[in-house]
């Protein structure tokens, strides 16, 4: 497949006030926490579990990182990423789609990625909600729980995520994290093809957004990609929170984070092959790194019927599906 639009390009300071004004972020959930001790079902396939993860509740920021662990070796890949899904404890019925449409995709090529998907919530306080989020994560050990924000936090949630993974993830860092929401179907091994020859460093990489005549300042929040690195540096970069710029429209919010400081200088954009599905939900495109809008259980039902999920289903006198 033809790569989309690949530019590189350096950007300078964005209109701030013309961005807060003019972008509609995404509903972008919780970030985080971390946990992954139990079993991993579903998302076996694409997700090679990072053994060893320890249930670990994720240290405040000021707090030190956590202690090594030894984890069992893989086999070796070209690159790693981390994948998390921000997403809310009451969205419970979106994740168990979300999590089979993860696990039923063809995985990326053999040895070419290690990709570890994971929910991210912030911190869970209503007990029923905590006692839930505690069964599902020892159920499919594919959530992370951030303790640096809070569970009904609007704001920040990106900021959380992405500050907090260089420190839970300091003993084995990844080389790419992404950041997406419970509303996108990523393509996990057409995301992976396209990262395959990017650089590894000072990436930052998604759905450009033109604006003020830029044609990629920040990444659309449906999903984007950062190289550790990037993440890194969003981690100990006090001045964002000196300008307090963790508030607002988060995704355009990380656009310029990185722009002011000259970061993810290797941008790419992946214009058409990530898009909104539209109202008639006749926009699907074959070579789809990611699709977005899915809202309702119809949305995810006609991107599953599109993308032939369900194609290798045997009918049988159990199973009398179409
Ligand atoms: C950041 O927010 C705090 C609390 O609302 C406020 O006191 C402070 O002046 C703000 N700082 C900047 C640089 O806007
Ligand atoms: C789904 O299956 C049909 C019939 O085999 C095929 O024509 C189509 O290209 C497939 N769609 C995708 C997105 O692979």
């Amino acid at each position: 497949m033809k790569p989309p639009t690949s530019t590189t390009t350096s950007y300078l300071l964005l209109a701030p006030l013309a961005i807060l004004l003019l972008v509609s972020v995404l509903p972008s959930l919780r970030p985080w926490s971390r946990a992954g001790s139990a079993s991993d079902d579903g998302l076996g396939v694409l997700c090679a579990r990072r053994a060893g993860f320890v249930d670990v509740v994720a240290a405040a920021a000021a707090a030190p990182p956590p202690a090594e662990t030894t984890r069992p070796v893989e086999p070796a890949a070209e690159f790693s990423l981390l994948v998390g899904v921000l997403t809310m404890p009451s969205r419970r019925e979106r994740r168990d789609i979300v999590r089979m449409a993860y696990a039923l995709q063809p995985p990326p090529a053999e040895g070419v990625a290690r990709v570890d998907v994971r929910f991210v919530f912030c911190r869970v306080t209503d007990p029923v909600d905590a006692a839930l989020v505690a069964v599902e994560s020892q159920r499919h050990g594919d959530i992370i729980v951030l303790d640096n924000c809070a569970e009904n936090m609007n704001d920040g949630k990106t900021y959380a995520y992405l500050s907090s993974v260089p420190r839970l993830f300091a003993a084995e860092p990844y080389d790419y994290v992404m950041k997406t929401d419970d509303d996108t179907y990523l393509r996990v091994a057409a995301l992976v093809e396209e990262l395959r020859s990017k650089p590894r460093e000072d990436l930052y990489l998604g759905y450009g957004y033109a604006m003020g005549g830029q044609p990629m300042p920040f990444m659309h929040g449906m999903g984007y990609v950062v190289s550790w690195d990037v993440a890194a540096w969003i981690a100990g970069a006090d001045e964002i929170l000196a300008r307090n710029d963790t508030l607002g429209p988060e995704d355009l919010m990380v656009g310029k984070w990185l722009n002011l400081a000259g970061r993810g200088k290797h941008r790419y954009d992946l214009k058409p092959r990530m898009y909104d599905l539209n109202w008639f939900m006749d926009n699907f495109r074959p070579d789809t790194v990611a699709v977005h809008m899915l809202k309702t259980n119809q949305r995810w039902a006609a991107t599953f019927r599109y993308f032939n999920v369900t194609a290798g289903i045997t009918p049988s006198e159990l199973n009398h599906l179409p």
